[in-house]
């Protein structure tokens, strides 16, 4: 039916920073408020799809018939990602941290007028090129690119090497984060199309149609 145009389909969707421990009170982490992972799963959930929502540590509620899995590194989401598959359509909206601490220090450390510590970090696995490259691929594969400048072109090149179908790339050189509006240009195989600026859960509406009429499309060839 034309209101429930996800009716059937399984959507995967990460939202939010992922925490990377460096002691039990210290982490390090991206920026990110997950408000618009969070409104690309309830748009999914809202036109018919089974959603599963793995969110990083924020304070937001669990939109309406979302399953949602909570973790908190990336490598937690790494694996929470992969027992979510299979899945139709995966939306990789979290800001996974690069880096994580090489040693989890297990009790606090401390200052003791000591030369300050020094951080050796190692490289977190990739979820989205993992899931692009691996063997349950989902049909539609959206990442998304947080970018201060060179915004397409960056994102266009982002596509590539990730191996997504889209790339949904946003300037974030203003005050998208943590705020309700978003600037975004869905960067396809076919072009670049640009969004005007609008609230963070109309542009959720706006993908979650393009990504029902991408699948369509994909079962007609
Ligand atoms: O390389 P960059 O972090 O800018 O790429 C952003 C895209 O890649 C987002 O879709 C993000 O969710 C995804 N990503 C990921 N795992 C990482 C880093 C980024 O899935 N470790």
């Amino acid at each position: 039916p034309e209101h429930r145009p996800l009716f059937g389909k399984h959507v995967l969707v990460t939202a939010g920073p992922t925490h990377e421990p460096i002691d039990p009170v210290r982490y390090i982490a991206n920026r990110s408020s997950g408000k618009q992972g969070f409104a690309i799963a309830a748009a999914a959930a809202a036109a018919g799809a089974r959603v599963t929502l793995v969110a990083g540590p924020v304070h937001l509620q669990t939109p309406r018939g979302v399953d949602r899995i909570n973790v908190e590194s990336a490598r937690e989401m790494a694996d929470e990602v992969r027992n979510a598959l299979p899945a139709d359509i995966a939306v990789m909206v979290a800001a996974v941290a690069d880096w994580r601490t090489k040693d989890f220090a297990d009790q606090k450390m401390k200052k003791r007028g000591s030369a300050p510590p020094a951080l050796l970090l190692e490289e977190n696995p990739d979820i989205l090129t993992n899931l692009s490259a691996g063997k349950k691929r989902p049909t539609l594969v959206i990442g998304f690119a947080a970018e201060t400048q060179d915004v397409i072109e960056n994102a266009r090149s982002k596509r590539k090497r990730k191996g997504a179908d889209w790339i949904v790339a946003n300037d974030v050189s203003g005050d998208v984060m943590g705020g309700d509006l978003n600037d975004v240009h869905i960067v396809t195989s076919r072009g670049v199309e640009d969004l005007p600026e609008m609230p963070k859960d109309q542009v959720a509406y706006a993908l979650v149609e393009r990504m029902a009429e991408a699948l369509e499309k994909v079962h007609e060839d």
